[in-house]
């Protein structure tokens, strides 16, 4: 055998075993020019042909056109091979497959009506304010004018948390309503005093339909020269046509809240309520704050007049979705918390 035909066998079994280790299209390519390429070492060989012994060039020259076509198909079916193997490792797209359901995150209810009840305030001027959850006798009864022996300080009622009490302010509690925010605020900062503080509250209740131990309430509190009852009803009148609808209609009954005097309930009816067989809805307190909350606060005497009110956020919600259990707002059912 020639020389010229070692070097052609050589050449076949060396691409072979290039081809077999190249992973990708590139190293075939790299392959492809070292053997078959212009300057390739096949290539070479075709040239030298004319150049070699005439009873030889038949069989060297068969045999270097061989070994090419030997070349050109293992790179064809190398090229295939790593081909098929990277579309088998791409995932492919199965479009009988039902579509993917996107979740899209929302606001809880209550946090919409408190958002909304705060946004309507500030046009009016109101800051917010807030305070905290666990309160002292003084600022949820004592300051609020509201005296040791009355019921809604008994064990009944109120959520008392264990620990020593206060020096000066009594036993700690799970503040029962946001009230005690007015005098927080009072106590830190003269008239004029505009704010709303929405905020959770506790009381001692069995869960059922209409009753939680903790919902929500959002507090206003005004407080300057001369303010009158006239300015607490068109404040809340304007407040309900804001958050409802323009035909709401808000009524105020006498009522009694010790921090308050002259007190009363407010009640609030709408055609939309009325379609539903619901006349007039009893939906906040509210009133005139009583001279001893100022004496509380440090107030000078009858220097300044001011209103208050408290509404409960579930009440509202309860009212403008026509939902009727309470409890739905903290079982987290996002069947029912998707509809708002
Ligand atoms: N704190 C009362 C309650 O929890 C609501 C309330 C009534 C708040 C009259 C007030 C008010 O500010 O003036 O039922």
């Amino acid at each position: 055998m020639t020389d010229l035909e070692l070097q052609l066998q050589a050449a076949r079994d060396e691409a072979q075993a290039a081809l077999a280790s190249s992973n990708d299209p590139s190293a075939v390519e790299q392959t492809k020019s070292r053997f078959i390429g212009r300057k390739g070492v096949v290539t070479a060989i075709l040239e030298q042909l004319g150049a070699i012994p005439k009873e030889d060039r038949p069989r060297i020259g068969k045999l270097a056109n061989e070994t090419k076509h030997f070349i050109t198909n293992a790179i064809a079916n190398r090229l295939a091979t790593i081909e098929s193997q990277s579309t088998a490792a791409t995932p492919t797209l199965d479009v009988t497959l039902p579509g993917r359901q996107r979740h899209i995150g929302k606001f809880h209810p209550l946090t919409q009506i408190m958002d909304e009840a705060v946004r309507i305030f500030r046009r009016m001027g109101f800051a917010v304010a807030d305070g905290p959850e666990i309160e002292t006798e003084w600022y949820c009864f004592d300051a609020l004018n509201t005296p040791a022996h009355h019921p809604a300080r008994d064990i009944q009622d109120t959520l008392y948390v264990e620990r020593p009490p206060h020096p000066q302010h009594g036993r700690y509690l799970l503040r029962t309503h946001t009230s005690p925010v007015q005098v927080r605020v009072m106590e830190k900062r003269k008239p004029p005093v505009r704010i709303v503080a929405p905020g959770r509250v506790f009381r001692r209740d069995n869960p059922d339909a209409t009753h939680s131990p903790t919902f929500h309430q959002i507090e206003g509190l005004y407080v300057d020269h001369n303010v009158s009852v006239a300015d607490l009803k068109g404040t809340v009148e304007f407040f309900f046509k804001q958050l409802l609808s323009p035909d709401t209609q808000v009524r105020f009954r006498p009522h009694f809240f010790p921090y308050t005097e002259p007190s009363f309930e407010i009640d609030l009816s709408n055609p939309a309520l009325r379609s539903r067989g619901r006349d007039w809805l009893e939906i906040a307190g509210c009133g005139m704050v009583d001279p001893n909350v100022f004496k509380a606060v440090g107030y000078p005497d009858d220097e300044y007049t001011g209103w208050a009110f408290g509404f409960g956020i579930e009440r509202i919600a309860m009212v403008m979705w026509d939902i009727h259990d309470i409890r739905l707002f903290t079982e987290n059912d996002t069947r029912f918390l998707a509809q708002f």
